[in-house]
């Protein structure tokens, strides 16, 4: 079964599978990307990768309307489980857990995690999800880090990196992760939200299919990739 994902700009990413809708990083409000508001959005599940404004977004709003459950690292669910109602299911870094939806197992980032009030946001992951044969892996913010290496040997069908440089690996260390990563199609994200993130993605694309051997799809912000 193929599993849908639509690109709403940014690191902001909505899943489709058989039964469930699961949204990654939900920066709809201030996105200057965004395609849709986030008073429609639908969630049966919301996956969290670090505190940072641009990521946690709107995940309590859309959980609260639709009844999502968030995931995200222990010390963000606690800060979500304090000032709201909405289920939580907390995990952390090298954890798995077979969800309704999939497997989904935190990984390692390295960047920050502090929540929009200035509250400890915990350490900031990315994400490993498995949807029947189907890997998927959500980079989250990140530098480049050699363990990239032991999520690609579990066989990455497609993998979403940031390359915007500034605040996460910029375009030359996003090309060495899709070595170590070996994933069969990958998805540059993270960029051109803002100026100081501009980046020419369709030399990025040019650098990886003449360099690696993955393919690279560009997505504009409301387009869809089937996995
Ligand atoms: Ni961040
Ligand atoms: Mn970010």
């Amino acid at each position: 079964m193929p599993v849908d994902i639509i690109w709403h700009g940014h690191s902001t990413f909505e899943m489709r599978t058989d039964n469930y809708t699961v949204l990654i990083d939900p920066f709809f409000t201030g996105n200057p990307l965004a395609s849709i508001a986030a008073n429609l959005v639908l969630a049966d599940y919301i996956l969290v990768t670090h505190g940072h404004g641009d990521h946690i977004g709107d995940a309590v709003e859309i959980a609260a309307r639709t009844g999502a459950t968030i995931i995200a690292n222990f010390e963000i669910c606690n800060w979500i489980a304090a000032k709201s109602k909405v289920k939580v299911h907390p995990q952390h870094i090298g954890g798995g857990f077979n969800h309704p939806f999939g497997y989904v197992k935190m990984t390692i980032a390295h960047h920050g995690s502090a929540l929009p009030d200035g509250s400890y946001g915990g350490n900031p992951g990315g994400y490993l999800i498995t949807v029947g044969k189907i890997k998927i892996y959500f980079a989250g913010d990140t530098g480049l880090f050699l363990s990239m290496q032991l999520y690609g040997d579990e066989g990455i069908d497609a993998a979403f990196l940031p390359i915007g440089d500034n605040f996460t690996m910029g375009p030359d260390d996003a090309l060495r992760a899709v070595h170590l990563l070996r994933p069969r199609v990958v998805v540059p994200i993270h960029f051109g939200t803002w100026p100081v993130i501009n980046q020419s993605v369709d030399e990025w694309k040019k650098r990886v299919e003449s360099e690696t051997g993955s393919a690279c799809n560009i997505l504009k912000p409301g387009q869809k990739i089937t996995i």
